[in-house]
């Protein structure tokens, strides 16, 4: 089976346009983030499931080359979750179906993704990671 690429590196201008713009991370109010992990207990190439937020929002957190990243854990396509899929290079694959997001954009990379997954502003406070869960 041959899977389509719909953005690749380097990305398609017109997905790209489709990116969900978020606000500076300096910009956002200390009481919208969460702490969800320790920086250390993630290594580069690893992810994990956390939750955050007034309604507990299914997430899987990231750290792609040193740098954290946050997605909505549920995959756009169906019922499947994220964290149990794989990092490959700057995209998560999902398990069930093959699919792929751009960690730090969530736009689709790869079919049957055709909808982008919720992204989270992530920091790291000395070695705490925090997500930014905004209403
Ligand atoms: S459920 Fe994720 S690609 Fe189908």
């Amino acid at each position: 089976m041959i899977l389509k690429r719909l953005t690749g590196r380097g990305g398609d201008d017109n997905a790209r346009s489709q990116a969900p713009q978020l606000p500076p991370i300096d910009e956002i109010p200390e009481e919208y983030f969460h702490t969800v992990a320790k920086a250390t207990d993630i290594g580069p190439g690893e992810m994990k499931y956390v939750e955050a937020g007034k309604k507990d929002e299914p997430i899987v957190l990231m750290n792609v080359d040193g740098e954290f990243y946050a997605l909505t854990d549920t995959c756009t396509h169906e019922e499947a979750s994220l964290s149990d899929g794989e990092i490959i290079g700057d995209e998560i694959e999902c398990p069930l179906h093959g699919g792929a997001f751009e960690v730090r954009t969530g736009l689709p990379a790869a079919f049957p993704v055709v909808v982008a997954a919720k992204v989270y502003p992530v920091r790291v406070v000395g070695d705490d990671v925090q997500i930014a869960v905004l209403p």
